[in-house]
């Protein structure tokens, strides 16, 4: 069977993970590259082998003229919908980075597109595919935990904005809620069994901003980061999600905070078991009448290029074998809604019901 021929549109600091994974990947051919930067192009094409005339500067340029059985999306946020619906268009398959798009509207667009074109539309939500939350869910799918009512959902970062388009409101579409929350989010939803969202009520707040009185660099500094970069997005958001099984989950999410640590914490509580992943996992239970703490030995929180590397098979298993996606883009959109929702929230001061999302087939 013919490799699966790669495209990549984007090819900044994430790019580089999916490029390790397909690089490394025996059934795939990284085969073109578009970025708006020039010499970031030409310096990818020397790291991964790919021929100057392969490299672009113009994604549409590039899905006309090269034969390409699948892209990896990796553009800031703004781009994901026009890039993922012109490569669905030119009949390839798209990994799309997180978040799936700006908004909710184009989310269901980009899906829409994919059911058209019959091409798979896969998300990139990565940290579905590290061990310790595999092992988590396997527990929690056998019936370990029982009901899972309650989450917390917590990604806090102390210093300030990363820089570059990721302060950016017309680039990114938000601050640490769209970037970092979604992440936990989705990674508690999953855990949970992907309930809708029937609610929220959620608040943002814009008080320290990119901090540049603190000498010390940020946790995550954008690649494209300069002295002059714009900070027009919230630095902090926190808000409640309930789901229409009556679950609830609290998020906290910053790129500035006056808080001791930078903090990446799930924890879940069911009626049998609860579990926190800071990212060890730690279970918590009852054992002969006993409260009972369980740790994995050995512990195994995979690297982010480990994490990379399971998401891109993966996605190339989907294409070439026709298994089920684990990242659906109707999971993209039902955080999308969530998204949209604690924003519309945050600005009216109300909580927000959603209305029953309709389902892919009936759109
Ligand atoms: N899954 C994860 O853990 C993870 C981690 C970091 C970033 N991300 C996501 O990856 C995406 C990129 O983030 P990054 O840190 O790599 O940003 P980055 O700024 O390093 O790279 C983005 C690149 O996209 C290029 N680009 C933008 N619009 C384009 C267009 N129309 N055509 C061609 N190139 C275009 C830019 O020139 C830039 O080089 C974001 O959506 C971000 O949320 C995901």
């Amino acid at each position: 069977m013919q490799k699966t021929r790669i495209g990549v549109i984007g090819t900044g600091g994430i790019s580089s993970l999916h490029l390790n994974a397909y690089k490394a990947h025996p059934q795939a051919e990284i085969a073109a590259l578009c970025d708006l930067s020039t010499d970031l192009l030409a310096r990818r094409g020397r790291e991964y082998g790919v021929a100057p005339a392969h490299l672009y500067a113009d994604y549409h340029e590039m899905l006309a003229r090269e034969d390409l059985d699948a892209v990896s999306v990796c553009t800031w946020n703004s781009q994901h919908a026009p890039c993922t619906l012109a490569a669905l268009a030119s009949g390839a398959h798209v990994l799309c980075e997180k978040p799936m798009a700006m908004s909710a509207e184009q989310a269901r667009a980009m899906q829409a597109a994919a059911l058209t074109a019959g091409k798979l539309l896969m998300i990139g939500f990565v940290r579905r595919f590290s061990s310790d939350y595999e092992i988590l869910k396997d527990f929690i799918d056998r019936g370990d935990f029982g009901e899972l009512y309650h989450a917390k959902a917590v990604y806090l970062r102390r210093k300030g904005c990363p820089g570059g388009w990721f302060g950016e409101k017309a680039r990114a579409g938000g601050g640490p809620l769209i970037d970092l929350g979604v992440h936990v989010i989705d990674l508690t939803r999953y855990l949970m069994g992907n309930p809708k969202p029937v609610s929220v009520y959620g608040a943002t707040f814009r008080k320290l901003g990119a901090r540049e009185n603190i000498k010390s660099k940020p946790a995550y500094v954008a690649a494209s980061a300069t002295a002059h970069d714009i900070c027009d997005v919230e630095d902090f958001c926190t808000a409640m999600i309930r789901y229409d099984n009556g679950a609830v989950v609290n998020l906290d999410a910053s790129f500035a905070l006056n808080l001791k640590k930078n903090v990446s914490r799930i924890e879940l509580f069911g009626t049998q078991a609860g579990a926190k992943l800071e990212p060890e996992l730690e279970i918590y239970s009852e054992w002969n009448g006993h409260m009972t703490d369980v740790t994995l030995t050995p512990q195994l929180p995979l690297s982010m290029d480990e994490m990379f590397a399971k998401e891109i098979d993966h996605f190339l298993r989907c294409i070439r074998e026709g298994i089920p996606c684990r990242n659906t883009a109707e999971d993209g959109i039902e955080l999308m809604r969530i998204l949209d929702a604690i924003y519309q929230s945050a600005e009216t001061g109300h909580e927000v019901i959603l209305a029953s999302s309709p389902s892919a087939a009936d759109a």
